[in-house]
């Protein structure tokens, strides 16, 4: 039987994060098959960037929406279930994932049981991980453990950066299994920004003017699941919106809205928040932002490579080479050091240099897996 890859994602990032490696497979012929968890489901979070960023509709399309806040476990484990059902039927040699989501952890895990009954499936698969050795060192959030485990199962670790290599041998992973590729991320940035500038009419559409606002996102459950911190995020935001007389436009991811509307919170009149955007919309939105806040992944790496400063609303982060290069400060969540940060981050010179790869990640990786 002809030998295959199975690209899994289940969430916003991994569509964007793993776009240029599933074209770079169309373009050279590569036998593969792409899983939707549908993790992420809403069409502005999942169909919007299949048509933006030209990418067909994934062979198999699961329903494993997320009942966030609670039932991580049942989360993970129906994805469990349904991911065995499909590999078991295509056999395919190797899988390829991305970052830290439950469908990160739910596909490798998958993979993983079924190489460990090879006398009984005849087969093996093999596990890569695209953007490999990130760690925030704080296991309070979901993410880090999904991180941690995933790369401790992989076959083929994809590193952005030289500070994840190191990561990862610290941990006892072999350096044959590590290959530096740089993020993927500064591939999708490269292949849609001309397209970003062409045809996004954002900045026309919400009234605003180049280098005139902040971009704000805010998703991650240790910010927003807790009342009194989203709170207390919100405040620090509106207060460097009055100081700064910069609107804050917050494109609102369901997790927020949904926990906003349950606390009861208002949003502050200095921010405006609209629907999450498309990735042409977004990535044009950051470029002509003159501060990006955010507690997105995503956001602290595209800002970095973008050259627009950034203030990360956490009390830490997995990206520290944006911090070093001195396009990102790690703000906490305290409303008096979130202003001192942003004042202090709306001085720099935007010339740092980007740190996380050159555009040809994807390249890296489709050859060592094909090797
Ligand atoms: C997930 C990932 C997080 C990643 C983020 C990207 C985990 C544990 N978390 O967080 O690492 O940074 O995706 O955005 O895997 N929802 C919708 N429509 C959607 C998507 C989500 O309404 O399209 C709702 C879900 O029903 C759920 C909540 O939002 O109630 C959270 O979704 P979930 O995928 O669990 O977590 P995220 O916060 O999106
Ligand atoms: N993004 C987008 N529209 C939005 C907000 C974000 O297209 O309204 C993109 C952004 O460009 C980045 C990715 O979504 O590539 C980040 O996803 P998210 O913040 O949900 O997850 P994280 O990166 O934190 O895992």
């Amino acid at each position: 039987m002809k030998k295959k890859i199975a690209i899994i994602f289940g969430t916003r990032p991994e569509i964007i994060k793993l776009s240029p490696v599933i074209k770079l497979c169309q373009k050279m012929r590569v036998p593969f098959f792409c899983v939707h968890t549908g993790q992420h489901f809403s069409y502005e979070m999942d169909e919007i960037f299949f048509k933006e960023l030209g990418l067909a509709s994934p062979k198999y399309k699961l329903n494993i929406k997320s009942k966030a806040p609670f039932r991580q476990g049942d989360h993970t484990g129906r994805m469990l279930i349904e991911l065995e059902e499909i590999l078991l039927k295509e056999m395919p040699c190797a899988i390829i994932v991305q970052g830290d989501t439950n469908t990160v952890l739910a596909a490798a895990l998958t993979a993983e049981k079924i190489s460990t009954t090879e006398s009984y499936t005849g087969f093996q698969i093999k596990v890569a991980h695209v953007e490999a050795g990130l760690r925030s060192f704080d296991r309070s959030m979901p993410e880090e453990t999904n991180r941690f485990i995933v790369d401790h199962l992989s076959d083929y670790l994809f590193v952005p950066t030289q500070k994840a290599k190191i990561q990862l041998l610290k941990e006892g992973m072999p350096s044959n299994r590590i290959r530096v590729t740089g993020n993927t991320i500064v591939d999708a940035v490269k292949n849609s920004l001309k397209s970003a500038q062409a045809k996004s009419s954002i900045l026309e559409k919400l009234k605003i003017n180049q280098k005139k606002y902040v971009l704000l996102t805010l998703h991650r459950q240790e910010n927003v699941d807790s009342k009194k911190i989203f709170a207390g995020l919100l405040k620090g935001i509106a207060l460097t919106a009055q100081k700064t007389r910069l609107p804050v436009i917050f494109p609102i991811h369901p997790r927020t809205l949904k926990r906003l509307n349950n606390f009861g919170l208002k949003l502050p009149r200095e921010i405006i928040s609209i629907r999450p955007v498309g990735f042409l919309d977004f990535l044009w939105l950051e470029a002509n932002a003159k501060l990006i806040m955010t507690d997105s992944g995503g956001a602290q790496e595209e800002a970095c490579i973008l050259k627009v400063p950034c203030l990360t609303l956490r009390n830490n982060t997995e990206r520290p080479e944006t911090v070093a290069a001195g396009a990102n400060i790690v703000a906490g969540r305290q409303p008096q050091g979130i202003l001192k940060a942003a004042l202090k981050m709306l001085k720099t010179k935007n010339n740092w240099k980007n740190p996380l790869g050159d555009g040809k990640a994807s390249k890296r990786i489709l050859k060592t897996i094909l090797r």
